[in-house]
């Protein structure tokens, strides 16, 4: 299949474009590079020792996408284009909601116009909001504290009634929970901007010394130790969910948990990081941060019954791949 990536320079884009091409693909890349490099996609074609054709344009760009369109057949759109920072969105919302939700309509708009029937959308497990672990498909949505996830819910509804007035244009809506760690190779990984908001990257510039110590947001939720529970997913399981979805879906609206189904507390992962590194994390206990839950994992049997996909990598590998990432962009010594 030729199948076109937004956002394929980002993190899971880019490792998504490798399950892709290792599975006989063709893909081709859109991304204006505004939180990514074009490099990544040379790291990508250098793993693979496969060609991606790439567009540097702004997904919102209706007469670009057009252009990109017309010069393609492409039998499917996976579309992670987006900005993803929780906290940036309760402060820029009107970025948020523009960015995030035009260039889902856009894309579905050119996909209509050109006869391309498959839409693999980029949701997340924060649309559940505050329901019942573990999350599953059939659940109403609650609402969301931000306006990142508020994006989520819109395109998720509008990519559903597009489905709904026409049966052959199908729409996959994966729910990311935490995407962690990096492609074995170290070439390829999260590249946060400034100080990481996200744990598995803090936790890897403490182990770096980049940071003194990591600050655990909450040691008094009803968890098994007091600290967050999340369910963590190496981002290369994750990636290949993505392909999955791309062969197997045929039609309708389709909604899937991407996730292990594992809930993991901040200091169970921070013993998994020592325990696959060697190394020690100092931290402290700080307040909670606002609009965090207490836990947050999947029921991921629909995946499984449907897509036939299940999340293979353990715990301890999505640490020793973050680490091996984050020790390869310091060029310092190997593992
Ligand atoms: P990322 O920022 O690494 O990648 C997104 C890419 O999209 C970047 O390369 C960026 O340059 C590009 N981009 C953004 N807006 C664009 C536009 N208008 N036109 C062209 N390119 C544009 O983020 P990611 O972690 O790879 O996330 C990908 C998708 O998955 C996003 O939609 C995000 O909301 C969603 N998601 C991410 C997570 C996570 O924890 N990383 C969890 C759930 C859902
Ligand atoms: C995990 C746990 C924190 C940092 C976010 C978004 C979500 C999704 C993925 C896009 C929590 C704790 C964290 C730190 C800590 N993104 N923590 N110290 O909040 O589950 O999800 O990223 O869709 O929408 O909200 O992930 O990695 O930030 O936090 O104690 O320095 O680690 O409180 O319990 P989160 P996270």
């Amino acid at each position: 299949m030729e199948i076109l990536v937004t956002g394929g320079a980002g993190y899971i884009g880019s490792h998504t474009c490798i399950a892709l091409l290792e599975a006989g693909h063709s893909v081709v890349v859109v991304d204006d590079l505004r939180n990514s490099r074009a490099e990544i996609i040379e790291k990508v074609e250098r793993i693979t020792k496969k060609k991606i054709q790439f567009y540097l344009i702004d997904v919102t760009n209706e007469v670009a996408v057009n252009e990109v369109f017309s010069n393609h057949s492409f039998d499917g759109v996976i579309h992670f284009a987006g900005l993803k920072a929780v906290g940036e969105s309760v402060n820029q919302p009107l970025d948020y909601y523009y960015n995030n939700i035009v260039s889902t309509m856009i894309l579905a708009k050119v996909c209509k116009k050109y006869g391309v029937k498959k839409f693999v959308f980029s949701s997340s497990a924060t649309v559940y909001g505050e329901n019942k672990v573990p999350f599953i498909e059939t659940m109403e949505l609650l609402p969301t504290t931000n306006p990142y996830g508020e994006t989520k819910v819109m395109s998720e509804r509008i990519l559903a009634d597009l489905a709904r007035i026409d049966e052959s244009f199908s729409v996959v809506v994966l729910r990311y929970f935490n995407p962690v760690g990096a492609h074995t190779s170290g070439l390829i990984g999260e590249l946060p901007n400034g100080i990481p908001n996200n744990l598995m990257p803090y936790i890897a510039q403490v182990a770096d010394k980049e940071l003194d110590n990591l600050k655990i947001y909450g040691n008094d939720y009803p968890t098994i130790d007091g600290t967050g529970v999340r369910d963590y997913i190496h981002i290369m399981d994750l990636a290949e969910g993505h392909v999955l979805a791309m062969e197997k879906v045929v039609e309708g609206a389709n909604i899937y948990n991407l996730g292990t189904g594992i809930g993991t507390s901040v200091l169970q992962l921070i013993g998994a990081f020592e325990k696959a590194t060697g190394l020690k994390i100092p931290y402290i206990y700080v307040k909670r941060r606002p609009g965090d839950i207490a836990e947050c994992y999947a029921n991921v049997n629909k995946a499984k019954e449907e897509l036939n996909w299940v999340a293979k990598r353990s715990l301890i590998e999505m640490c020793r791949d973050t680490w091996r990432f984050q020790i390869s962009q310091n060029k310092k010594s190997d593992l």
